[in-house]
């Protein structure tokens, strides 16, 4: 038995989610295990509830659980509320509380949605990047941080808002290893994002991923400035192998890197740990309060991401690849979803191209 706790969040993640379950649903007859789910509330429908994005009892089943899917936290409606409170702080607590400080965002084109992708086919076309974005440290956890008031020459007082970029050794080195490691199974290749030209702290980030690079041989290593990074996933996507990189270059370079595939509503995340703690399965996506409840949004990288727990966290390579095919067959089929569709295709709602998609794992 597996225990998930089920963070639907919010927006469209409670379809997303609802869309996983189906399939796992479908997994777990199939391949005979049983999965016993448990629902908490996070983001700004905990927040309406309980006054906090993220209660005590939700990060308690999360830590108690084997593995954690969520779909999606956020919504303008919040946009007013302090950082604290916001749902986005819920989801950058769990990752931090659970040391969840590996990130692993597949962008693997699907020959079928070619068409979809901004870039030219020939461009896009066998792009499958690896891209290993380090979670919890940075801009987004980096102290000293806040707003405060300073005195201008001529006697002003102005607010003077900050963040800290850090990165101490210690971390820079585990998320090399996962990057490496990553590598080796994939197309021994590691780029090494960074804007080392500019930033002491990605100064340091070349020269302990470098380091690290020495225990793999096998890996070939290259270095790439995070401006240059973002034109040359556009220019020549094909390049890239594995990319190591921190957690605001991470985020960034994965939305962009995630249009090469057609459509944002593809990409599938896992987040983890050094293993002593439940990982975090997400679609990279946000939660589309324009779309919520309207049963089109696109559930496939929350199903994909389902899969990659299936891999990550219960050693199932088989069932993770029974839904790569079957998510594979079912775009081959012709069957879209509204952002990937185009003239002569059928066009599925979200529970219509969840039910064709269950139904091809046997
Ligand atoms: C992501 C998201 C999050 C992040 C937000 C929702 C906090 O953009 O997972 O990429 O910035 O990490
Ligand atoms: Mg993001």
């Amino acid at each position: 038995m597996k225990n998930i706790t089920i963070l639907e969040g919010d927006g469209v993640g409670i379809e997303v989610v609802e869309s996983a379950i189906e399939i796992l649903d479908r997994i777990s007859k199939v391949y005979n295990v049983e999965f016993n789910y448990t629902y908490a509330p996070i983001g700004g429908r905990a927040y309406e509830k309980t006054g906090v994005p993220l209660p005590d009892s939700t990060f308690e089943a999360c830590r108690a659980s084997d593995a954690i899917l969520l779909g999606a936290v956020g919504n303008w409606k919040y946009d007013n509320l302090p950082v604290e409170l916001r749902p986005e702080k819920a989801l950058l607590g769990i990752r931090r509380k659970l040391n969840l400080f590996a990130n692993l965002r597949p962008v693997k084109v699907f020959d079928e949605l070619l068409h979809a992708s901004p870039l030219k086919e020939e461009k896009a076309r066998n792009t499958d990047i690896m891209i290993v974005r380090e979670l919890i440290g940075d801009v987004y956890f980096g102290e000293p941080k806040g707003i405060m008031t300073k005195t201008t020459f001529d006697n002003r007082e102005i607010k003077v808002g900050f963040n800290n970029m850090i990165y101490d050794e210690d971390e820079i080195r585990r998320i090399s290893h996962v990057a490496f490691k990553s590598a080796q199974k994939r197309n021994k290749k590691v780029t090494v994002v960074d804007k080392a030209n500019v930033l002491e702290v990605s100064r340091l980030f070349r020269e302990v991923a470098t380091e690290v690079s020495k225990q793999y041989q096998d890996v070939e290593v290259n270095y790439m400035y995070v401006d240059n990074c973002a034109m040359q996933l556009i220019t020549n996507p094909q390049q890239f192998d594995v990319i190591l990189t921190g957690n605001i270059f991470g985020d960034i370079l994965s939305d962009e890197a995630s249009t090469i595939c057609g459509s944002l509503g593809m990409l599938p995340s896992a987040s983890l740990s050094d293993g002593k703690t439940p990982y975090l399965y997400e679609p990279i996506h946000g939660s589309a309060p324009d779309l919520e409840g309207k049963n089109v949004v696109n559930p496939i990288a929350t199903i994909l991401s389902a899969a990659m727990m299936l891999y990550y966290s219960f050693d199932m390579k088989e069932a993770h690849d029974a839904i790569y095919n079957a998510v594979k067959q079912t775009l081959n089929e012709g069957h879209r979803t509204l952002d990937i569709y185009r003239d002569g295709d059928s066009l599925c709602s979200r529970s219509k191209i969840t039910e064709l998609i269950a139904a091809k794992i046997n």
